[in-house]
């Protein structure tokens, strides 16, 4: 938005607050964000975590890439730009869901540093955590449930991520998941996070 178009709008505050529903839901707010490539287990983890948590009362809400690109980025590509406003679009997304008290888990490829790095500074540290889900591009390749990187090998698709777009490993997640490893071993080590860090006070998820 310019300068001028700014000027003429006003921030309302909303009378209900975040700690007054995060009081009320008996847990704190934050996003989860996923980023990993196509096939390496984000979507799967995420609603495997999901489950969990809605089944111990947490309000969640998961947006994930796909379902994203099917409505709030429809109209969006893969090129870089393309790819930083979608991220841009989720992260205004997810601030709002963490302002209404929900933890929010967000599977995207988020395939560049800078991408991610605007999504910590929207939110601030406290309200982001970053799961790095690494699995070896060959896993992701064999695996392929969308026959995409079949495509792209095949040059049927321009821009995909890991065959001729890159990915940028991320430096210092809050946490390195074996996307290979069973769906609860990797949802315990998020819960564990959740409980260290005051969101949760639940710790086993038998
Ligand atoms: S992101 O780069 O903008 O974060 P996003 O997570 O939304 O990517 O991608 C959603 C899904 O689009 C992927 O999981 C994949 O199935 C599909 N897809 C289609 N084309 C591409 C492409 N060129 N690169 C990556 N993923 C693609």
């Amino acid at each position: 938005m310019n300068n001028i178009l700014k000027k003429n709008i006003v921030w309302h505050n909303s009378s209900i607050t975040r700690s007054m529903r995060e009081k009320r839901n008996g847990h704190k707010a934050i996003v989860i964000w996923f980023t990993g490539l196509s096939g390496s287990g984000k979507s799967s983890i995420s609603n495997y975590l999901e489950e969990i948590l809605f089944k111990n009362n947490i309000h969640t809400c998961l947006l994930d890439g796909d379902n994203i690109r099917f409505g709030l980025s429809s109209n969006l590509g893969f090129d870089i730009l393309e790819r930083d406003e979608n991220i841009r679009r989720i992260g205004e997304v997810a601030k709002l869901m963490i302002n209404i008290g929900m933890i929010v888990l967000i599977s995207v490829i988020s395939p560049y540093k800078k991408q991610r790095f605007s999504i910590l500074e929207m939110l601030g540290k406290k309200n982001f955590l970053e799961i790095f889900v690494n699995t070896p591009i060959e896993v992701c390749k064999q695996r392929d449930p969308k026959k995409l990187y079949k495509k792209s090998l095949l040059g049927k698709i321009s821009n995909f991520t890991g065959i001729n777009s890159i990915y940028e490993v991320p430096e210092n997640p809050d946490l390195v998941l074996d996307g290979t490893m069973p769906l609860k071993n990797n949802a315990k080590k998020i819960i564990k996070i959740l409980y260290r860090n005051n969101i949760i006070s639940f710790l086993n998820i038998n």
